[in-house]
C-alpha cells in the first residue's frame, strides 16, 4: 500500500473510532442522567424521612397515621404516589400551615421561611417527596436514633385547648384557605356545614363533593347502611345515631382519627340540619 492509502486508511479507522465513542456517549449518557436523578430523589425522601421525625410525627404520628384531634393522617392513598396536584397542595400546606377542623389547638403550624418558618422550600419540597413515595415504617427507627422513641413523643402542643384568638388573626388571609375545596353547589344549608366544619377533608360524598378526603369512608349511600361506624357498627342510622357518632366518635370507636365536634362547634340547629342532608344520601 503507497504512503497516501496507509494515510486514508488510518483516517477512516480514527473516524469510526470516535463515531463509535460519539454513539456509546449517546446510548448510556441518558441512562447515565436517569440514575443520577433517581439517586437525587431517593436522598431528597431520606431527607424527608428525617425532616418528619424530628418536626411532623409529634402531631402527625410516628407512621403518619394521624392523632385525634391533632393532625390528620398523612398516610392516605391520596397522598400516596399523588400526582402533581396533591403535590402541589401539600407544599402550599405545609407552607402556609392551617387552622384545626377542630376549632381547637394544635393548628398546623406555617413552616416556610417565607412565613417566618424554620423550613426552606427544598426541605418543604424533601417532605413532600416523603410523603408521596416514602416508607413510613421508616420513621420510628430514625426517632430512636435521634433520641426521642416513639413512646417518649410528647402530646401534641396544646391539644383540646380552645385557639387562642391572636393564633387565629395570624391564619387571617394566609394562603391556606385558598387550598379548601370550593363550596358545594345548591343552597343545602347541610352541604354548607359538611364543607364549613371540615368534614369535606377526610370524607368523600357524592354528587356534591365528589373528590373530598379519603381518609374516613365515603359517605355518598349513607343513608342506606344499616349501623355505623364500620369498626363498630353500633350506632342506627337516624338522626340520633349519627349525632351521637358526630359529638363524641371517640367514645364509639376508640383511638378513631375522626375528630369529636361539641356544641361549640357544631350548634344543635345545625347538627340537624347537618344529619337531615346526610340522610339524604341513600
Ligand atoms: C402542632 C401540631 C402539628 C405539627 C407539628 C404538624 N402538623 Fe400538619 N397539621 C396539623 C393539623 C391540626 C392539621 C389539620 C388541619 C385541619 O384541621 O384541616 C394539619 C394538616 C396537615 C396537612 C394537610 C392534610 C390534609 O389532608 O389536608 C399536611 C400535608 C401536614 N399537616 C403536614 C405536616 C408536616 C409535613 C409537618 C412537619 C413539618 C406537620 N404537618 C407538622 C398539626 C400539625
Ligand atoms: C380527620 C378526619 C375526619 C374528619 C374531619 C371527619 N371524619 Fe367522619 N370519619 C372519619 C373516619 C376515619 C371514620 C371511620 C371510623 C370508624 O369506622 O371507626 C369516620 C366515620 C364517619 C361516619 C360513619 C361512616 C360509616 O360508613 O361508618 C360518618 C357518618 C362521619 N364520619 C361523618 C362525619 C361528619 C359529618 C364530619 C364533619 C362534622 C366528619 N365525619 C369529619 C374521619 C373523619
Amino acid at each position: 500500500m503507497d504512503t497516501i492509502g496507509r494515510q486514508v486508511t488510518a483516517f477512516v479507522t480514527l473516524f469510526m473510532v470516535i463515531a463509535l465513542i460519539v454513539l456509546m456517549y449517546g446510548i448510556f449518557e441518558p441512562q447515565r442522567r436517569v440514575a443520577a436523578a433517581q439517586q437525587q430523589k431517593s436522598s431528597s425522601i431520606e431527607r424527608g424521612a428525617e425532616l418528619f421525625a424530628a418536626n411532623c410525627a409529634v402531631c402527625h404520628g410516628p407512621e403518619g397515621k394521624g392523632i385525634a384531634g391533632a393532625g390528620f393522617p398523612l398516610n392516605t392513598t391520596q397522598n400516596h404516589n399523588g400526582d402533581a396536584k396533591r403535590q402541589a397542595y401539600l407544599q402550599t400546606t405545609i407552607s402556609d400551615g392551617k387552622l384545626n377542623v377542630t376549632g381547637k389547638l394544635p393548628v398546623m403550624p406555617m413552616w416556610s421561611e417565607a412565613n417566618n418558618g424554620p423550613l426552606n422550600d427544598q426541605m418543604i419540597g424533601d417532605l413532600v417527596n416523603f410523603i408521596t413515595y416514602g416508607d413510613w415504617t421508616e420513621v420510628p427507627a430514625l426517632l430512636i436514633k435521634a433520641g426521642t422513641p416513639v413512646a417518649a413523643l410528647p402530646t401534641p402542643p396544646g391539644l383540646g385547648t380552645p385557639i387562642p384568638s391572636e393564633v387565629a388573626a395570624q391564619y387571617q388571609g394566609s394562603g391556606s384557605s385558598s387550598a379548601a375545596p370550593p363550596p358545594a353547589a345548591g343552597s343545602d344549608p347541610g352541604a354548607a356545614l359538611f364543607q364549613t366544619k371540615g368534614c369535606v377533608t377526610c370524607h368523600t360524598i357524592s354528587p356534591e363533593y365528589p373528590s373530598g378526603g379519603q381518609v374516613g369512608p365515603n359517605l355518598s349511600t349513607i343513608a342506606s347502611k344499616s349501623k355505623i361506624p364500620d369498626t363498630n357498627p353500633t350506632l342506627p342510622v337516624t338522626p340520633d345515631g349519627l349525632k351521637t357518632w358526630i359529638r363524641d366518635p371517640q367514645k364509639i370507636a376508640p383511638g378513631t382519627v375522626m375528630p369529636s365536634f361539641g356544641t361549640d362547634q357544631i350548634s344543635d340547629q345545625e347538627m340537624d340540619e347537618l344529619t337531615k342532608w346526610l340522610l339524604t344520601h341513600k
